[in-house]
């Protein structure tokens, strides 16, 4: 090997490769109903955060979905575009990130193959968040194969691209670490390191307490405010919010800590707010003020939050074109890095060429 290359790359290409990429970060969602406040807190905010620093990928995968839509696909399509929409709306600029949808990139289900042979039955079987899953989805005995195949899927989605950090809510964790260990054993395989290791950078707040007190806001349990809830909606829905259950009067001292409707004034509230917050949780602490007149602070702060994200949500809405753009180059985009993945995954394998 001559001084100028390492592992048959030429110097030069090893330099523009180091100058032109950034490192690369891939998340993304479920297409099983629009994204709420949980996911801005979980992962969305650190999309926005990083999409310029990084090379940002989100995938919308609409194979997962089918878990709990099997029976009802086209509902898969219609929340794939609210889904995009969501992503577009919070900020996420289509010029600086590739969005796609995970069935678009078939080379995803054929790395997960390859992967699907270096995992046990009963690693696949102890995740953590796949038992969760099980339960909150009241899946019983009768879930899927590809249900539980699915992390695997999920690794092949990061790993595709090679992506090293993957933004997440606390829930997709263990997913992240399944992917870590997928890249570990088949880089030991194959002698140097195809995959990194990517990590997982969870949210400001790992997971965010539902409107009715439930440790999780989640869809399935109905204790959501969406991204594109009106403004009606969301004030209706705070003041029927779960608060301090042991107040029954304004004049009883309450508690702040664990009340949700506090929980999101901290997280949603700008420094803007920051003294007005303070003097409601200390009025609050000492019995002198109602819980409505918090919760009509709490539907004015979120309104306001929700503001322009609904604006950019309309505004993108009205653009059928740019969203089919959007999908179409980052599949094109996808579709050509997985390939060189999968080219490499074999040609480290050993099985080609056969000749
Ligand atoms: N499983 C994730 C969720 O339900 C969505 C997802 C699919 C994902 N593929 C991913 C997240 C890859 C991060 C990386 O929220």
């Amino acid at each position: 090997m001559s001084s100028a290359s390492f592992d048959g790359i030429p110097a030069f290409a090893i330099v523009s490769f180091m100058a032109a990429e950034k490192e690369r970060i891939l998340t993304g969602d479920t297409p099983t109903g629009k994204l709420h406040l949980g996911h801005w807190v979980g992962t969305l905010e650190n999309r926005v955060a990083l999409q310029h620093e990084y090379d940002l990928f989100v995938i919308s995968a609409d194979l997962h979905a089918l878990t709990t839509l099997k029976d009802d696909p086209a509902r898969v399509r219609d929340y794939a575009r609210e889904v995009l929409l969501d992503n577009l709306a919070v900020g996420l600029s289509p010029d600086a990130i590739t969005y796609f949808i995970e069935s678009d990139v078939p080379e995803i289900y054929e790395l997960a193959a390859f992967f699907s042979m270096y995992v046990t039955h009963a690693e696949a079987l102890r995740n953590p968040t796949i038992k969760d899953e099980i339960v909150a989805k009241k899946l019983g005995t009768r879930y899927s194969l590809g249900f539980i195949n699915y992390p695997v899927y999920q690794a092949a989605d990061i790993l595709c691209v090679k992506a090293s950090l993957v933004p997440v809510g606390k829930d997709q964790e263990a997913h992240i670490e399944f992917a870590r260990e997928i890249a570990r054993t088949l880089n030991a395989r194959i002698g140097y390191e195809l995959f990194p290791e990517p990590q997982a950078r969870i949210g400001r707040v790992g997971k965010l307490v539902g409107t009715d007190g439930n440790p999780k806001m989640s869809k399935s349990l109905g204790n959501t405010i969406f991204l594109s809830d009106t403004e009606e909606e969301v004030t209706r829905k705070v003041m029927g919010m779960y608060t301090d259950p042991a107040r029954i009067h304004a004049t009883d001292p309450g508690t702040v800590e664990g009340n949700p409707v506090f929980i999101y004034l901290d997280a949603f509230g700008t420094d803007a707010h920051r003294n007005h917050i303070e003097e409601y949780k200390a009025r609050y602490r000492e019995g002198k003020v109602g819980d409505v007149e918090v919760k009509r602070f709490l539907a004015a702060v979120l309104n306001e939050f929700l503001s322009p994200i609904r604006a950019r949500r309309e505004t993108y809405a009205a653009q059928p074109d740019l969203l089919r753009d959007i999908l179409a180059r980052g599949a094109a985009r996808v579709r050509a890095e997985a390939a060189e993945t999968l080219k490499e995954l074999r040609r480290g394998l050993k099985l080609t060429p056969i000749a």
